[in-house]
């Protein structure tokens, strides 16, 4: 079967406005920073497929440990009839729970949502292409604002992998769960994907790789910006850091001018100055305790009903139901 059209939650020129916001609020703040969404162009998806296989990068193929072991049982607890994806990006990973849904369950609708259109289009074609008789409902869409319009009907399973829930603010974590909740009835589910605290050594490269994939994906949201808002950013002259912060447990990613530099930006008619040595945040990617976000999810009125993890406590995920 083919994929259904990709519905579409956010226009073009939602996207362009919500943009020019983002760009402006975080140049013009002092210190200054950008929201990660804007990382996902049709180049940065790429590149974030490319960061999955680095070896430095444990997350992923950790994450796909765990599904592969627990996908079956994760597949019968449910009885989803609908499978919700969040920031699917390539939905690789997620075939382990559709194989598993194809031999347990009777799930019917599958529905990845991300804001990356050129990520979308790809995976609801190919998973329409290997899975037949599974309805793909791709939506483009911003999983911090959507999540009041995701389709009813039938039990739903909410996947959110990868740790991306990481990458929100503590506070925008707390709204996320609070939304998701709300977004869903008794008896739905969440699966969250979660990188856990460890040491530094393991981190820090797993965000700073020796091939420098992860330094050309953070200064691609300065071409992004380039691209869409007419700037004149020379990517090449800030340089990609990744730091621990040990108290609030985050990798902290961010790029630093080498030089100064006067940054023009043609469509928001602003120009904004980095002085020689300065560094603006782009990420962050909060590390979690199976309790800390057990407890969250608690709070938020979920039940937590399993939590797995991998033989080095790497990566958990855990699942949870709507009480
Ligand atoms: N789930 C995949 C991809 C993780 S990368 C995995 O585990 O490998 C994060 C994904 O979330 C990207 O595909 C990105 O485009 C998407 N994303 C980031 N911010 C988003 C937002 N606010 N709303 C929807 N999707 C978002
Ligand atoms: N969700 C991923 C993570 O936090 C996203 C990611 C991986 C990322 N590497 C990155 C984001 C580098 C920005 C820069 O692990």
């Amino acid at each position: 079967m083919s994929a259904d059209p990709l519905e579409i939650y956010l226009e073009e020129r939602d996207l362009a406005r919500t943009l020019r916001e983002d760009v402006r609020n975080g140049l013009t703040a002092t210190p200054k920073s950008l929201p990660p969404k804007w990382f996902y162009d049709a180049r940065g998806s790429e590149l974030f497929e490319e960061i999955t296989r680095l070896p430095e990068y444990y997350p992923t193929r950790t994450e796909r440990a765990i599904l592969d072991r627990y996908a079956d049982e994760i597949a019968v607890t449910t009885g989803a009839k609908t499978l919700i994806e969040l920031g699917s990006g390539s939905s690789e990973k997620t075939r382990l729970l559709l194989d598993a849904f194809t031999r347990n369950g009777n799930l019917g609708t599958f529905v990845p949502l991300d804001v990356s259109t050129s990520a979308l289009r790809q995976s609801t074609s190919d998973i329409a292409a290997a899975y037949p008789g599974l309805r793909v409902r791709g939506i483009v869409g911003d999983f911090t604002r959507h999540l009041d319009r995701l389709p009813t009907g039938g039990r739903r399973l909410v996947a959110f992998l990868g740790g991306t829930i990481g990458n929100l603010l503590p506070a925008e974590r707390g709204e996320f769960l609070r939304a998701m909740h709300a977004a869903l009835e008794t008896d739905d589910w969440l699966l969250l994907g979660v990188d856990l605290v460890k040491e530094q050594e393991r981190l820090v490269p797993a965000y700073d790789d020796a091939a420098g994939v992860t330094a050309e994906f953070n200064r691609n949201v300065l071409a992004v910006v380039n691209r869409e808002l007419g700037a004149d950013f020379d990517p090449s002259a800030f340089d990609h850091v990744a730091i621990w912060d040990p108290q609030r447990e985050w990798i902290e990613m961010r790029l630093r001018a080498r030089r100064a530099a006067r940054i023009r930006i043609d469509e928001l008619d602003l120009e904004v100055d980095f002085a020689a040595g300065e560094e603006m945040r782009t990420e962050v990617s909060a590390k979690f305790r199976p309790e800390g976000i057990a407890a969250e999810l608690s709070d938020a009125g979920f039940r937590v009903r399993s939590r797995w993890t991998d033989e080095q406590n790497l990566f958990a995920l855990l699942l949870a139901q709507v009480v």
